[in-house]
């Protein structure tokens, strides 16, 4: 039935409360667009996500992921959730804006999104808007955060429009197309100003978090399981040799590493709930489903289902061997969804995700702090644990500098 509702874009739309009030944040980029818009604007974005980009990312992630690591000390407490969003904001604001953004930038946004992030579920689940409108420190704060994080997208912009060096990302691919280069090529309207900017706030605020939750439930889980964690810490010695950074070529070779994040995925998918409307009246199931019908899909629920995947709670990422991956249903699992609207940054997602993961690895085994018990996940917009305190244990002597 997902995959019905995921193949017909045009019956079951972008829409329902999720996506009307990402729309009211992020205004009409790839994420929240309906149907009718999406085909330019996917073409649009499309070419930041091509191989040779997603090669580079990883490569300059490996390096990122290594350095930041390699700041912590043996013994120190680390959250690990802020450590990967630190990461995953630098790894994704690199993507969209290159060098536009330096260290103080970079905090101003990744603040930003955790206020942001922070306040926007509720604001998804709630119908109406007044408890939002009175001024509380909660609601300043995210009217604040939202407001800084818009502001600095459009200085950003603003520089841009001013000339100087020439970059190699997703602004100036959306520059590039304003010009009418790429339109004209096309026959699609260039974007404006207006686009531009929503289409950054769009990638930020979607990039960012899902990514980072996606590496933070990994070493929770690995913590949980020692076994998988052991093989994983032999996997990247053997590859990576020692300390070398990770990179995209490595990836072919870190079959363990990738099935753990796979695992990761399906276990505790970053996405994991999700709304389309009904465009017109249909029937879905023998049910009939008048026009304007919110219609749910879960991911999650998916992943866990025992006729899909037996033993559905396990972490198990050995799942994915190839042999036993053949044997998944189709549309089983569905971690960046289906059809038309399918992530767009999925191959990106996933080697950013396997290069950090290794570089952690190959120095630290993370282990929680005595006396923690597990934190059931929360969900939010996206699911996976808001906050992990966790132990550096170095794996070989750390020098002293
Ligand atoms: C582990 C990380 C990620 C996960 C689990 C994930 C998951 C998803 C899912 C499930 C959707 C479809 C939503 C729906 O059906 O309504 C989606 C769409 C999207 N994602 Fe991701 N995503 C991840 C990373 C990223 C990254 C790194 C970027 C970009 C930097 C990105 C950009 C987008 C965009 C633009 C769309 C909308 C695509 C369209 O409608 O054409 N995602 N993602």
């Amino acid at each position: 039935m997902v995959h019905q509702v995921l193949m017909d874009p045009h019956t079951y739309d972008k829409g329902g409360p999720l996506f009307d009030r990402l729309r009211a944040l992020m205004g009409d980029g790839l994420v929240t667009c309906r149907q009718d818009a999406h085909r330019r604007q996917r073409r649009l974005v499309q070419p930041a996500f091509r191989p040779a980009r997603v090669a580079e990312h990883a490569r300059l992630t490996g390096q990122e992921a290594r350095a930041a690591s390699r700041a912590w000390r043996p013994g120190q407490r680390v959250d690990v959730t802020a450590e990967m969003m630190a990461l995953t904001t630098r790894a994704t604001s690199r993507l969209l804006f290159s060098g536009s953004l330096d260290a103080g930038r970079s905090a101003t946004v990744r603040d930003c999104l955790g206020a942001v992030v922070r306040g926007l579920f509720v604001r998804t689940v709630v119908p109406f808007d007044a408890p939002f409108k009175v001024p509380t420190p909660a609601n300043r704060r995210y009217r604040d955060a939202l407001a800084r994080l818009h502001a600095l997208v459009d200085e950003i912009i603003a520089e841009r429009g001013r000339g100087g060096a020439a970059y190699d990302d997703l602004l100036a691919t959306l520059l590039e197309a304003a010009d009418g280069a790429t339109g004209t090529a096309t026959g699609a309207t260039p974007p404006g100003e207006r686009e531009i900017h929503d289409q950054l706030v769009t990638l930020l605020l979607t990039g960012v978090e899902t990514t980072a939750m996606c590496l933070a439930s990994a070493f929770a889980l690995l913590a949980d399981h020692p076994e998988e964690e052991r093989r994983l810490h032999q996997e990247v010695d053997d590859v990576l040799a020692g300390d070398r950074a990770p990179d995209h070529a490595d990836l072919a070779r870190l079959g363990h590493t990738r099935r753990v994040i796979t695992e990761t995925l399906r276990v505790q998918p970053p996405g994991w709930l999700f709304t389309r409307v009904t465009t017109r009246d249909t029937e879905l199931a023998g049910q009939r489903l008048p026009r304007g019908t919110i219609v749910l899909y879960s991911p999650y629920v998916l992943h866990h289902d025992p006729a899909s995947f037996p033993d559905p709670e396990a972490f198990l990422p050995d799942r994915w061997l190839p042999e036993r991956a053949a044997g998944v249903p189709g549309g089983a699992m569905l971690p960046f969804s289906a059809g038309n609207r399918k992530c767009v940054g999925d191959s990106l997602a996933v080697a950013e995700a396997t290069v950090a993961l290794a570089a952690v690895a190959a120095r630290w085994r993370l282990r929680p702090p005595p006396g923690r018990r597990p934190v059931p996940p929360r969900p939010a917009v996206t699911l996976g644990p808001r906050s992990l305190e966790m132990i550096c244990a170095p794996r070989r002597p750390v020098p002293e500098s």
